[in-house]
């Protein structure tokens, strides 16, 4: 009857993909609705790593049914490297796996449109992930796009011609070099090829007969709150609505389906690209927690800039989520940190602040924090929560009480095995 929807309330990474697989054995159905290839999600499970792009953190267990959204953008390149790969591992990826007519297509002119825009802004580029998610969307929206649904056309080919003559355009427009493209469009209709053999439905049809026939529905987000296209830090954000409500658009579903809004929090912050980060540590601490952490862009191997623990930014996330169930990641990062900083207001201005201006992008914001004491505990090979250290349940009900929602599940390593689902 219901759809629960699980995505992150930080700058991405907060363990989402993680998290999905652990939660899949309770879902009929995992479905992404917004993003695209920009996304990175790493599975961790009987000695294997897996980094999904586009494809629902689902893929890998038995009888779930995984569903790309409408509100997906998809490269056909990507996920035919991401299909192979899934193949070798023996994974049925075409029984489990069921793609929206809807959603839009990514062209290679997309990614070069993503390079040249970056390359235009200089020191002030976005720090995008160059996967053409930008312009991909600015066509979706402008009503020019190319859809998945159009690979079953006859006309396709020409409706490709037209939409790519108007990147050529204004590639050519802003100087950028197009020698690569030959060889992309030589991927591109390779990959196309594939797609048609896929599962290509009316994805809204499919979602809705599954919450009338009472099946279970996980919708994944991917990225992060603070970089929703509206309520992110604008304009160093993505180029969706990466919110509870984008599943509603996603996927077709009608707000009153939504129940359980899973908000996936790292234990602290971490953010990959430009754009304001008010606790960034640009300093040996955020290297230690970088090392510890190993942050690392799941997509494009940047380091991620790390932090202390935002709650303004976290309480704001709730907020606009709706957000019921807490899961942090991450905590056994922290586990050599004899005291952990939690930043609970701003300072703008000489005003005291404990929520997200308007502006964070231009304004000089002072991070005021709380010191915790540290747990100094390998949290590793923890299997309950009867088992955490004083400290670490220190910390969680003390977060609780500042956020309003439980704390649900701990997680305390990359492994599916590292988890803790706490007793309410
Ligand atoms: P996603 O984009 O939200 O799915 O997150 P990513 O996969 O990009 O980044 C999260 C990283 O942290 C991955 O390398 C995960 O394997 C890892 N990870 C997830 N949960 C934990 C945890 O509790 N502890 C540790 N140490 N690593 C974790
Ligand atoms: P997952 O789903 C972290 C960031 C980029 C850049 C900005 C815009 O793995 O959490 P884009 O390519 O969308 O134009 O980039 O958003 N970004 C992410 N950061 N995790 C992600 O996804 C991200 N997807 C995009 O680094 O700052
Ligand atoms: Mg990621």
């Amino acid at each position: 009857m219901s759809v629960d929807v699980l995505l992150g309330l930080q700058w991405g990474d907060e363990g989402k993909g993680k998290i999905v697989d652990v939660l899949t054995p309770q879902y009929n159905v995992v479905a992404r609705f917004q993003g695209g290839p920009n996304a990175g999600h790493t599975l961790e499970f009987e000695g294997i790593k897996h980094v999904l792009h586009t494809i629902p953190s689902g893929i890998f267990r038995d009888e779930t049914i995984n569903v790309v959204g409408n509100g997906v953008v998809i490269d056909p390149v990507t996920l035919k490297k991401e299909i192979d790969a899934l193949l070798s591992m023996k994974v049925p990826v075409s029984e489990r796996l069921f793609i929206s007519r809807k959603a839009n297509l990514i062209l290679p002119t997309h990614r070069l449109l993503d390079a040249a825009s970056e390359a235009l802004k200089g020191a002030d580029k976005i720090g995008s992930t160059l996967r053409g998610i930008g312009p991909t969307y600015m066509d979706k929206t402008g009503r020019n796009g190319l859809r998945v649904g159009d690979l079953e056309s006859k006309d396709f080919n020409n409706r490709y011609e037209k939409l790519k003559l108007k990147h050529t355009e204004l590639l050519r427009s802003m100087n950028y070099p197009m020698t690569a493209l030959a060889d992309l469009e030589t991927d591109f209709f390779a990959a196309i090829d594939f797609m048609r053999t896929l599962n290509l439905v009316d994805s809204e049809h499919l979602i809705n007969k599954f919450i009338q026939s009472h099946r279970t529905i996980l919708a994944e987000g991917a990225q992060g709150s603070l970089l929703d296209i509206d309520f992110g830090s604008y304009p160093f954000v993505t180029s969706s609505n990466t919110i509870t409500a984008g599943a509603c658009t996603g996927l077709g579903v009608a707000p009153r389906h939504i129940k359980k809004v899973y908000g996936i929090f790292k234990a602290y912050c971490t953010r990959v690209g430009s754009g304001p980060f008010p606790t960034e540590l640009d300093n040996a601490t955020g290297e230690a927690i970088r090392k510890a952490g190993n942050e690392f862009g799941a997509t494009t191997g940047r380091p991620r800039r790390c932090g202390w623990l935002d709650l303004p930014a976290l309480r704001y996330a709730i907020m606009i989520n709706g957000v019921t169930d807490l899961t942090m990641t991450k905590p056994d990062v922290l586990s050599d940190f004899d005291t952990i900083q939690v930043c609970t207001h701003y300072e703008i201005n000489g005003e005291r602040m404990d929520y997200m201006p308007y502006d964070i992008v231009n304004m000089d914001v002072k991070p005021i924090y709380i010191s915790l004491p540290g747990w100094k505990t390998d949290l590793t090979g923890i299997d309950s929560e009867d088992q955490f250290p004083v400290a670490l349940s220190g910390y969680i009900a003390w977060l609780e009480e500042q956020l309003h929602v439980p704390v649900s599940i701990v997680s305390v390593g990359p492994n599916r095995k590292q988890t803790i689902i706490r007793k309410r």
